[in-house]
């Protein structure tokens, strides 16, 4: 994974995504779903990669995002796919600042 830059974008702070628990924002051109896990962001393109649904549509329930569409199911900590398990989430650089802004590079 590329090293962190001073040109990536500030999107939120940490604490709202901790309070909304995942939330989807327009970076450039790419539209990225942020996700709270255990103190931290991650962030994964929008788009379910089983047929490009929008995942903001979905569930978040202990730590695991269900897609709205046909129900796949991605682990947020990690990216990977555990229902039916054939393709993972697109995975985009992130980082918290010391002034808690998450930061995201699509
Ligand atoms: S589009 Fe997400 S499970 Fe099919």
């Amino acid at each position: 994974m590329p090293e962190h830059t001073v040109d990536d974008t500030p999107v939120l702070p940490l604490a709202v995504l901790r309070e909304r628990g995942m939330i989807a924002v327009q970076v450039g051109t790419t539209r990225v779903l942020l996700v709270h896990v255990d103190g931290e962001a991650r962030a994964y393109d929008n788009r379910c990669p089983h047929r490009a649904w929008p995942l903001e549509r979905g569930t978040l329930a202990d730590g695991v995002l269900t897609c709205a569409n046909h129900g796949w199911s991605f682990d947020v900590a990690t990216g990977r796919c555990v229902d039916p398990g054939e393709r993972d989430l697109v995975p985009h650089r992130c980082r918290v600042d010391d002034d808690g802004m998450v930061r995201v590079a699509p």
